[in-house]
């Protein structure tokens, strides 16, 4: 059993790097694997809508981390995306990752556990963590969720540390989401997946 982490922040051992470590805490105890991904630094472009990727079936055009993420997606059955605030959004880096990723990527997510946290110096936690949610909720993946918005508080590096809730949450939201992930494996064993339907697209444009 596996998760794939996602930090969203350029800065390596800042808030949100310690936010996901009160979970990979969790992680370890419970005998998850992880892989953990700091993507905040890296130029990642956005998405060019070439179409390659449904057309082609095989993955980005564009030959970066979006493609390495893919194959790690397939593999995991969890998703947890942390991201600092950003003018009350995520990271941009980290929009143009997952929406590639999730736009090009093949495999069957559903039934993967997702999770989202946000890290902010005030405000925009909530919004960004809405934002990162809704990648989940259009792909069919369960959302473990926390005793609270996953958010956490802090500026400089290392002051998230003061905010004992937002790390309490954290360990809690991981809990759960070890627990959902047992209990899926346990579900797809007894019931399979959901059945499924191919896609009537209605767009809104006539
Ligand atoms: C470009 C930029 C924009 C930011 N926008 C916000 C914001 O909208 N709201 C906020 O509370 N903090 C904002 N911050 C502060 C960061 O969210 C905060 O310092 C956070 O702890 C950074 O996480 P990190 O240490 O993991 O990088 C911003 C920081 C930067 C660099």
């Amino acid at each position: 059993m596996k998760v794939l982490i996602i930090n969203g922040s350029p800065r390596a051992d800042g808030n949100t790097d310690r936010l996901l470590k009160e979970a990979i805490g969790v992680f370890e105890k419970e005998g998850i694997g992880y892989d953990l991904y700091q993507i905040g630094n890296k130029a990642i472009r956005g998405c060019m809508a070439c179409g390659f990727c449904h057309s082609r079936g095989e993955g980005c055009v564009l030959s970066d981390d979006v493609n390495v993420l893919a194959k790690k997606l397939a593999e995991c059955d969890g998703l947890l995306i942390a991201s600092p605030v950003y003018y009350g959004s995520a990271n941009g880096s980290l929009i143009a990752l997952l929406d590639r990723l999730f736009y090009s990527s093949r495999c069957d997510k559903r039934m993967k556990v997702g999770a989202a946290f946000a890290v902010a110096r005030r405000a925009g936690t909530t919004a960004t963590f809405d934002e990162l949610n809704k990648y989940f909720t259009i792909s069919q993946m369960p959302v473990a969720s926390g005793r609270y918005w996953n958010n956490g508080f802090g500026r400089e590096r290392g002051q998230i540390d003061e905010d004992a809730e937002g790390l309490q949450n954290a360990r809690i939201t991981a809990r759960n989401m070890v627990f959902l992930m047992r209990s899926i494996a346990l579900g797809k064993e007894k019931y399979g997946l959901p059945e499924t339907e191919e896609i009537t697209p209605t767009h809104f444009i006539r």
